[in-house]
């Protein structure tokens, strides 16, 4: 941990009002991001503070997209810990927390695909090598994989789908958090999110529910080009 005076601390304690944005000439390109114009742009929009590398939140916001192909190594302590605080800051009905994540690293992974090929055999018997060995691999396309629960907590005002919400917006925001630190991450569920076996196997309780697998590493390859979206028709007067 770096001392209270430098820019990288700042960013560890999220006091964003209290950061100082460099100047466009210190902007750092991120050698992992390859040069097409979309990347060479998003690669501008990442500014170094110290060891930290972060985005202006409305550029992460903006340019965000998700990263099917990823690598080693595990993010650094600083950008995990920066990951992990964007979750608290979800919007939250009646600040119940109703979350849990379960941070999936190193050998287990092995263990994580193990279970999904146990509950792919549960669910047909008759799965084939191949789609077992599929299974087991999933895990291990990313250093780090966070299981995102839903932890419903009853609350005579907060129905369960709000507390749902609140959880996949904790979701997004470290999602955001990875992005803005060029990182790549993508979220995915499939079946095996709403799997019994995968449900027990991670110990989850029968309020819980597996709101997403979070693939979080190194960009491996390029970032997908941006469409611009018809923004305007998803808007109307009213
Ligand atoms: C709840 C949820 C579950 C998702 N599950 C998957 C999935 O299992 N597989 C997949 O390819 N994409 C999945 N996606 C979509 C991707 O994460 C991604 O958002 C989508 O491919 C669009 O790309 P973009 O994020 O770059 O806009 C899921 C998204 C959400 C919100």
């Amino acid at each position: 941990m770096q001392s209270t005076q430098s820019p990288d601390k700042h960013v560890v304690n999220g006091a964003l009002s209290q950061l100082q944005f460099p100047a466009l000439k210190d902007c750092f390109m991120l050698c992992s991001i390859s040069t097409s114009p979309t990347n060479a742009g998003l690669s501008k929009a990442i500014y170094r503070f110290g060891n930290t590398h972060c985005m202006n939140a409305l550029d992460a916001l903006h340019l965000r997209s998700s990263v099917p192909k990823l690598s080693g190594p595990l993010p650094s302590q600083q950008m995990l810990e920066n990951i992990y605080k964007a979750a608290f800051s979800a919007a939250d009905h009646a600040v119940l927390k109703p979350w849990r994540f379960l941070v999936v690293t190193g050998g287990s992974r092995e263990k994580l695909g193990e279970l999904f090929a146990k509950a792919g055999v549960a669910k047909d018997a008759s799965l084939n090598q191949g789609a077992i060995e599929k299974l087991r691999c999933k895990p291990l396309r990313a250093p780090l994989v966070l299981v995102c629960i839903s932890s419903y907590k009853p609350h005579p005002k907060v129905p369960e789908i709000e507390q749902d919400l609140s959880a996949g917006a904790a979701t997004q925001n470290m999602l955001l958090a990875a992005f803005a630190q060029g990182l790549g991450a993508m979220w995915r569920t499939g079946s095996l999110a709403y799997d019994p076996t995968v449900k027990n196997g991670l110990g989850l309780s029968v309020e819980e529910k597996i709101v997403g697998f979070l693939y979080i590493g190194t960009i491996n390859g390029g970032t997908k080009q941006l469409c611009e979206p018809d923004i305007q028709s998803y808007f109307q007067q009213w």
